[in-house]
């Protein structure tokens, strides 16, 4: 799925939009607020959503620091901002149907945390061929299958329109993300996979993947808690194998590990893997909160006021 960085990074620029642009009071709030059963799932809901939103933005932060050429350090940079721009977008959705108390915030949950903790601590020395890999599986099973649940349980033609345009940048970054996981598999197989191998022995790694495992799992039991029908989270991490497996792709070490690794997480009947990460999501809810970093100072500029 090989594109024109050149065409992509015109159309990105072509496409860019402020909160500014939608009407955040026009009607239809109701069919949220008059909905008490919907109305208190769906504050967790967005609660995690936008700081997904954010562990995407600090992943494209990353991207844009290794990026091999000027054109997809630039597209990366903008995609940087669209991620702070939709978390704002749910931010302003939430003040909407009044879900926030003034200017405070929502805490994420401890795994999404966790990630967010570590990727400000080291995502900044992975490199591209990691971060290139994970962050398209991420963008498709938890950003595609939310943002497609969302639309499916609220009727808010706010939220539609909101989401019109989220989506519209989120099939960019897909485009862009694939293009990427590709490139990454050119070149002799033998030289990726110690590359792979290089990194895989990196400690810092390890430490991220104990925390995107649980992670996972807890985003799978939060949705089919919500009502998302488990086949639609698995259907979107499957995507990822079947867009991914291209001549070039399947040569990017990364993307097997992470493909199987998907396959694993699909598989409910694998206790070996669901029994011990189950048992990390339980014990994160123990972790020391003060052991976490103070949030970061990307956090203070998130906001749901419209400023063009
Ligand atoms: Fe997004
Ligand atoms: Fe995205």
């Amino acid at each position: 799925m090989q594109l024109n960085t050149e065409v992509m990074l015109a159309k990105i620029k072509d496409s860019q939009w402020a909160l500014a642009d939608i009407d955040w009071d026009a009607p239809g709030a109701e069919l949220v607020t008059e909905n008490p059963e919907l109305y208190a799932k769906l504050k967790p809901f967005m609660a995690d959503l936008m700081w997904i939103e954010h562990v995407g933005a600090r992943g494209f932060a990353a991207m844009a620091k290794k990026a091999p050429d000027d054109t997809l350090k630039e597209i990366y940079t903008y995609f940087h901002a669209e991620e702070q721009r939709h978390a704002n977008a749910e931010l302003a959705l939430m003040k909407r149907w009044g879900m926030l108390d003034g200017d405070e915030l929502p805490e994420p949950n401890i795994n999404i945390r966790l990630v967010v903790d570590w990727l400000d601590t080291y995502a900044d020395d992975q490199p591209l061929a990691v971060l290139g890999s994970v962050i398209p599986m991420l963008e498709i099973a938890l950003d595609g299958a939310l943002c497609k649940f969302l639309l499916e349980t609220v009727d808010d033609p706010v939220c539609h329109e909101a989401f019109k345009k989220i989506n519209a940048d989120e099939a960019r970054h897909l485009g862009i993300d694939f293009h990427v996981l590709e490139m990454l598999g050119h070149g002799p197989i033998y030289r990726n996979g110690i590359k792979a191998v290089g990194t895989a022995l990196n400690p810092k790694l390890l430490i991220g993947f104990l925390a995107y495992l649980p992670l996972l799992n807890r985003m799978r039991d939060n949705v089919i808690s919500l009502g998302l029908p488990e086949e639609k989270l698995t259907g979107a991490m499957r995507k990822y194998k079947k867009i991914g497996n291209t001549k070039y792709g399947r040569r990017n070490p990364w993307f097997q590990v992470i493909a199987h690794h998907g396959e694993i997480v699909i598989n409910r009947g694998n206790h070996f893997y669901h029994r011990p990460v189950d048992a990390l999501v339980k014990l994160s809810d123990h972790y020391p909160r003060r052991l976490l970093r103070p949030l970061p100072t990307w956090f203070k500029q998130l906001t749901w006021r419209p400023t063009v």
